[in-house]
């Protein structure tokens, strides 16, 4: 892989098309799944190579709860073993795992392997992984909003002026940066309640790639992409 430029330092990814590949395999949805965990390996291995600082995985939406019990079963096994056989390479890597959502109605062996994970990789500093389990944007933002008001009831702050860093401050993890670049694999073009906030100035790259099939070659051309956007931030262009 490239490692010519300074890459994204947030990339998030939303993992799409393992139900498709599966399909097109003529083999059952959760072979995709299982596929598309070995691509999370690959893609982890590749940002920390590439010094990637922060790597943040759609694995499981609040949406996602609408599928059948039994894939819903199939993927929370699939994230439980891949925390508990993952944990210590990411530690060996000096790679720092955290869960970002609501853990209420996960199971308690699912909540314990999240928890021991994060625990053993906790000190990690070379890159942030950011699983996203049973969460979306909107989720987020409803609890960012419940923290604040929590905070103007016991009299910390003034609610007519939050502003956009008080919000940032109170957020579930109050220390995720924003994304500077947003990939989709599979073709489909939408954020599905990502992260809401964090991506307000994120580039955006889309890949008919599905994900079990995504790899360095189409890490490289996202960068490769990314590195040819011209980021304002609603300023002027410096060219
Ligand atoms: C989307 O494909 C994928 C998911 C809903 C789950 C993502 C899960 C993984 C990549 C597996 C393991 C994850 C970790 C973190 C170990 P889809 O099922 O919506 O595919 P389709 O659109 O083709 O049906």
């Amino acid at each position: 892989m490239s490692t010519a430029r300074t890459p994204p330092a947030h990339v998030a990814i939303i993992m799409d098309g393992n139900g498709r590949w599966a399909q097109q395999h003529l083999r059952p949805r959760a072979f995709g799944h299982k596929a598309g965990r070995v691509a999370v390996d690959r893609v982890v291995t590749a940002c920390a190579k590439v010094g990637v600082k922060t790597l943040s995985l759609y694995a499981f939406s609040t949406e996602n709860w609408r599928r059948p019990p039994h894939e819903v079963k199939i993927l929370m096994e699939l994230i439980e073993t891949a925390l508990r056989e993952e944990a210590e390479k990411m530690r060996k890597n000096d790679i720092r795992l955290r869960v970002l959502g609501d853990r209420t109605p996960l199971s308690a062996s699912l909540c314990n392997a999240i928890d021991e994970a994060e625990a053993l990789t906790a000190d990690g500093t070379r890159m942030n992984v950011v699983l996203a389990i049973n969460y979306s944007g909107q989720w987020a933002l409803c609890e960012t909003a419940r923290r604040l008001a929590q905070a103007v009831a016991r009299g910390e702050l003034q609610a007519d002026t939050i502003n956009e860093s008080d919000f940032a401050a109170h957020r579930p993890m109050p220390d995720l940066p924003p994304v500077d670049l947003l990939i989709r694999s599979s073709g489909e073009m939408r954020l599905s309640n990502f992260h809401l906030w964090e991506l307000a100035y994120a580039e955006l790259w889309f890949t008919d790639v599905l994900w079990p099939d995504f790899g360095e070659a189409q890490l490289d051309a996202a960068f490769a992409a990314y590195h040819h956007r011209d980021r304002r931030f609603g300023a002027l262009s410096h060219t």
